[in-house]
């Protein structure tokens, strides 16, 4: 594996390297971990990576990738920088050949994540889209109970995600240093709270359900002047069945929340409900019977739960399995091994996103309508 960012100090670069090392199917040869080859090369000393394989920029590592045999080069990318560089980076990584793990939201425009699409289907290549949460066991085991049918008809769904650290940065009452590029456009793209984490509810709701979200109406707060892009909003959402209404609520200025994202399904038979911040605990409610709460490795979940944990009950994983899973399923896919669709976010899934980012964001500037996603 070669990465992309993730050098001294990154956020999630560090997580993808972990995770990359639980799923024990990667070892980090080498990349550019920061626009500043220095850092970049200091990087790699305090990881051991060999430094012939420290690039100063992406077309130097695709031809001297390419340049060494097939059996030693780079067979998968991971991209962790800002937004604006996912699209840039993955562009060509994908027209020569190399398997990517990108980082979400995965473009900056809806354009860019077709051609990402098209390539990805032309290639025949692997992608996978870190929407870490989809790689929890109970998440999965939500999935394929709501596939089997347990809720009856679905009639509300419900995502939030609810985060506080942005007002540290925007009063200028924090210490935090990196993550300052989300509230600039250059480097975010058009959106800060819903492109950031808004679009992890959106993804959760789509993954979970299999429905596809067909509109949006958004109501976004930018909560102080002189910043340019959304912290906060509300959007409803629609479905093809007309009957079937849910909202996504998200906000990084909910002060004191860490990293509050919930998903509820609500049904005729019975409701689920999943919080990353007690991952190991799904709820099942039911009219009828008292309530159940399903936990990772217990013989009573379906397949794709367990095997989504590694140690046996009761000993609590979390964000660093939940991201090894996803590295999991895109390893047994550049191997051609047989996966489920739910092991890894896709290329889709990108397009999916950006597509709802776009569409919330026009609601928003048209006057708060329903818009198509
Ligand atoms: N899946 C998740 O749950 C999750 C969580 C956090 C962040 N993210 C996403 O991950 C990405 C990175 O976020 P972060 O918080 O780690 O950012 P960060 O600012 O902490 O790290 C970005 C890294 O990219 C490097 N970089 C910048 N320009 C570069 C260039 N030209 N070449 C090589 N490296 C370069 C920086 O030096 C830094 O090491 C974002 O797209 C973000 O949305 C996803």
């Amino acid at each position: 594996m070669g990465m992309i960012g993730g050098g001294i100090g990154a956020f999630i670069g560090d997580a993808h390297r972990r995770a990359s090392r639980i799923c024990n199917d990667y070892e980090l040869v080498g990349g550019i971990f920061d626009a500043d080859q220095e850092k970049s090369r200091e990087f790699a000393v305090s990881e051991g990576i060999n430094l012939t394989r420290v690039y100063k920029n992406i077309d130097e590592m695709i031809k001297k990738e390419l340049a060494l045999p097939k059996n030693e080069r780079m067979q998968v990318v991971s991209i962790v920088t800002p937004n604006a560089l996912h699209f840039p980076f993955a562009g060509k990584l994908l027209k020569n050949g190399f398997n990517l793990v990108c980082e979400k939201p995965m473009t900056m425009t809806v354009s860019e994540a077709l051609a990402l699409e098209k390539l990805v289907k032309e290639k025949k290549l692997t992608f996978a889209l870190t929407h870490t949460y989809t790689g929890y066991p109970m998440v999965r085991q939500m999935r394929d109970l709501i596939k089997k049918g347990v809720l009856g008809t679905i009639q509300r769904i419900d995502a939030q995600y609810y985060q506080g650290w942005i007002n540290s940065i925007i009063y200028g009452t924090g210490s935090r240093i990196t993550g300052v590029w989300r509230l600039d456009p250059k480097h975010a793209g058009v959106s800060s709270c819903m492109g950031d984490i808004g679009v992890h509810a959106f993804n959760l709701i789509e993954y979970t359900t299999g429905l596809e979200v067909k509109e949006v109406l958004s109501d976004l707060n930018s909560v102080k002047e002189g910043i340019k892009l959304d912290l906060d909003g509300t959007v409803l959402i629609r479905f093809s069945n007309k009957k079937l209404k849910g909202v996504i609520r998200a906000s990084q200025v909910c002060g004191g929340l860490e990293n509050d994202i919930i998903i509820s399904v609500y049904g005729s038979k019975g409701s689920l409900r999943w919080g990353q911040e007690n991952p190991n605990y799904l709820y099942h409610y039911s009219d009828t019977e008292p309530t159940k709460i399903y936990k990772p490795a217990h013989g009573y979940n379906m397949k794709n739960a367990e095997e989504a944990h590694t140690m046996p009950a009761g000993h609590p994983e979390g964000i660093y399995e939940a991201l090894a899973n996803i590295y999991k399923g895109a390893a047994k896919s550049i191997r051609k091994k047989k996966f489920d669709p739910c092991e890894f976010p896709t290329v889709h899934d990108g397009v999916r996103g950006m597509k709802f980012i776009h569409s919330v964001v026009n609601s928003n500037a048209k006057g708060n309508v329903w818009v198509k996603v």
